[in-house]
């Protein structure tokens, strides 16, 4: 159907570590030019993943294929094209903004003119022209990430692997972040990015959802929510473990889920269960708030997803 080739495509991509099979058999074709969220649960295999991407890791089985070219056989040819972030990204604490850039265009010899003219314009598209002199000990997190991924972009590569870069920043930077991905995405620039946060999976073009080294499921956001079954409602009750023992087996609930202290509870219609729900927690003499619809969200569907996985 796509009439591009994909810009990275895996096959059966496995690898193995002893016993863990970290990634299990992966299809997965990124489109040129997208924005792919990969989320999952701890240990799901999304930096293996990321990894046996950017080439760092040797593949146990299968192919991969980034641009065209086999990545066993062509790892030099490729190298170029991927800028990579770890989710340990270590920056030169000792380092300011300007010698940590300057010191990745030395490793991927970027010199003279050029190096001079890409280091200012990195700094003034991270926003971090005015910090040049500051070392990158002093920033604040979110400037940290943001150097980060300026020396990650020193090469230009056109596709760019991203691990958690988002991880423990504020809400206000994550959304700056982001504005410097739209920019990348806007150039045409491939990304892939892993995240632990909903709302930049809902800003991806597609994502995929990995489980135990497996792809679960992989789609356009709105396609995703949709899979959650049934309506939702959610409330706080006073106790939520005995709410959740309460309602859990009336007919029409089709699944409940806990969020901190929220539930959010699955029906198959609303308008007709909701009144036996409320008549259930009134007879029980259980005090609740909050009480209302909700829009399906993405996270609801993916636990949804992996409990499903997770029983027989
Ligand atoms: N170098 C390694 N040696 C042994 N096992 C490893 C190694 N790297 C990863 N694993 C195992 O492979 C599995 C997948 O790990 P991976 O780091 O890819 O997950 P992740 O989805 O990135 O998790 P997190 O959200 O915690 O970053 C885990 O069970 C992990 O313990
Ligand atoms: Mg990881």
């Amino acid at each position: 159907m796509d009439e591009v080739p994909p810009i990275i495509e895996s096959k059966s991509l496995t690898r193995t570590f002893r016993q863990t099979r970290a990634v299990d058999s992966l299809d997965l074709s990124i489109r040129r030019g997208e924005i792919f969220g990969l989320v999952g649960p701890d240990g799901a295999g999304k930096t293996t993943t990321l990894r046996l991407f950017a080439g760092l890791l040797d593949i146990s089985e299968g192919s991969l294929y980034v641009d065209g070219y086999d990545l066993t056989s062509h790892a030099e040819t490729i190298k170029p094209l991927i800028g990579y972030m770890a989710q340990q990204f270590s920056l030169y604490g000792e380092l300011t903004v300007r010698e940590n850039l300057a010191f990745f265009a030395d490793i991927f010899d970027v010199m003279g003119e050029v190096r001079r003219e890409r280091v200012q314009r990195l700094m003034a598209f991270a926003r971090l022209t005015e910090f040049e002199d500051r070392r990158a000990a002093h920033l604040s997190g979110g400037m940290q990430k943001k150097l980060a991924l300026a020396c990650t972009l020193i090469h230009e590569p056109k596709i760019l692997l991203l691990d958690e870069p988002t991880t423990g920043v504020d809400p206000v930077s994550r959304r700056e972040f982001w504005d410097i991905l739209k920019d990348l995405y806007m150039t045409g620039t491939t990304i892939v990015i892993s995240t632990p946060y909903m709302d930049e999976a809902d800003r991806c073009s597609r994502v995929g959802l990995m489980y135990q080294g497996r792809l679960v499921i992989c789609d356009e956001p709105r396609q995703i929510r949709r899979m959650v079954e049934g309506e939702v409602v959610e409330l706080r009750p006073e106790d939520w473990r005995q709410t959740t023992k309460l309602i859990r087996d009336l007919p029409g609930v089709l699944e409940v889920q806990t969020y901190g202290e929220t539930l959010h509870v699955f029906l198959d219609s609303v308008e007709k269960r909701l009144p036996i729900v409320e008549a259930t927690l009134k007879d029980a003499g259980v005090a609740y708030r909050g009480l209302r619809r909700a829009p399906p969200r993405m996270e609801e569907a993916f636990i949804s997803l992996i409990r499903g996985m997770d029983s027989p």
